[in-house]
């Protein structure tokens, strides 16, 4: 087993008192709406592990093709000695990176970040007893405000996967990518997941599966609101939906109310009404264009050095370099 040592930057305390504000602020907008993070606590992150095994869920399958494919390719490029994950989850495709880091001679350390403790814990000691002589330094934060603690010596590879980038507003796509390039030096390198435009019905089934595994998942959010701020709202009581918005080309989750309801948040001191129908806006997962990415890239100072897609072009990767 090699060394782990987990830096906590955001305790219990602090989660209840972050998701106080953004329940307070969601709740009473016009349209409802609640932060996507809230989506992954330790139930949630488990709920998210099935999703990338369903059968309509392809964005996984697809990386996962893409990166057994370049990873040697992404080593040899980067010569990477420090490879940061944010938003790893389970890092279960980074595996793939890892190995050939390690087979390529550079990679000595592994840096995951994510916002739910048991879901990092857990990856992080599965990862330090798999690989003996990487030193694994894993970070509970968010990677909206957490970026400035990120440990390791240059070149890093900073790897962000899974499409998570189409959970950010284009606003705040903008100000993520602009506050990692920051946190970075020239030479320095950013690997991209975005998942494609593609037609309607296999994006709308990846995010409302037959077996209604993402529907769980989305209605997690109710219940994380019961167990840390003692909301008496139902889960049972919300249909979820995936909604194609075809303008804005990403999906839109919602909790649509089945019945007028009142729901009490004692933790937030808040009472919300919902009428017949009405729905609290989950997540969006944007989907991209490759001209799209590779200009989103280039006005925050990177330059993309490579592009690649799976077989059926569903799901992109781009490995970008801090310009200097
Ligand atoms: N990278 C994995 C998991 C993607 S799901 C994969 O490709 O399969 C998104 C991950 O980001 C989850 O593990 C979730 O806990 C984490 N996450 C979501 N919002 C976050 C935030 N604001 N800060 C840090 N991690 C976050
Ligand atoms: N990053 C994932 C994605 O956009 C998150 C996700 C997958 C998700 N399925 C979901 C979020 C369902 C909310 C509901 O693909």
């Amino acid at each position: 087993m090699s060394e782990v040592s987990i830096d906590v930057h955001r305790d219990g305390a602090e989660l209840t008192e972050a998701l106080r504000h953004d329940v307070r602020e969601g709740l009473s907008a016009p349209v409802k709406w609640l932060p996507s993070r809230w989506l992954y606590d330790a139930r949630g992150s488990e709920l998210f592990d099935r999703i990338t095994t369903l059968p309509e869920y392809y964005p996984t399958r697809a990386e996962r093709e893409i990166l057994a494919t370049r990873s040697a390719e992404i080593a040899a490029v980067t010569s990477a000695t420090t490879l940061v994950e944010l938003g790893s989850g389970s890092s279960e495709k980074t595996r793939l990176l890892l190995d050939a880091g390690i087979a390529h001679g550079t990679l000595r350390r592994f840096v995951p970040l994510d916002v739910s403790e048991t879901a990092l814990a857990a990856s992080a000691d599965a990862i330090a007893a798999e690989y003996p002589g990487l030193a694994v330094h894993g970070v509970v934060g968010d990677f909206t405000e957490h970026l400035d603690f990120l440990p390791g010596t240059a070149p890093r590879l900073v790897a962000f996967l899974g499409g998570t980038i189409g959970n950010f507003l284009p606003g705040e796509r903008a100000k993520f990518f602009t506050s990692v390039r920051s946190v970075l030096s020239a030479g320095e390198w950013l690997l991209l997941g975005t998942d494609l435009v593609k037609d309607v019905d296999t994006l709308v089934a990846a995010y409302d599966d037959s077996q209604g595994v993402t529907a769980e998942f989305d209605r997690n959010v109710l219940h994380v609101l019961r167990t840390r701020l003692g909301a008496d709202v139902d889960p049972a009581a919300f249909d979820h939906e995936a909604h194609w918005d075809a303008q804005r080309e990403w999906i839109e989750m919602r909790l649509r109310a089945r019945h007028p309801m009142t729901v009490r948040i004692p933790g937030a001191n808040l009472t919300v009404h919902f009428e017949d129908g009405e729905y609290v806006r989950t997540e969006i997962s944007a989907k991209f264009r490759p001209e799209g990415v590779r200009a989103e890239l280039t006005d925050a100072g990177f330059v993309v050095r490579r592009w690649w897609t799976d077989a059926q072009q569903r799901f992109g990767l781009s490995l970008a370099q801090v310009r200097d």
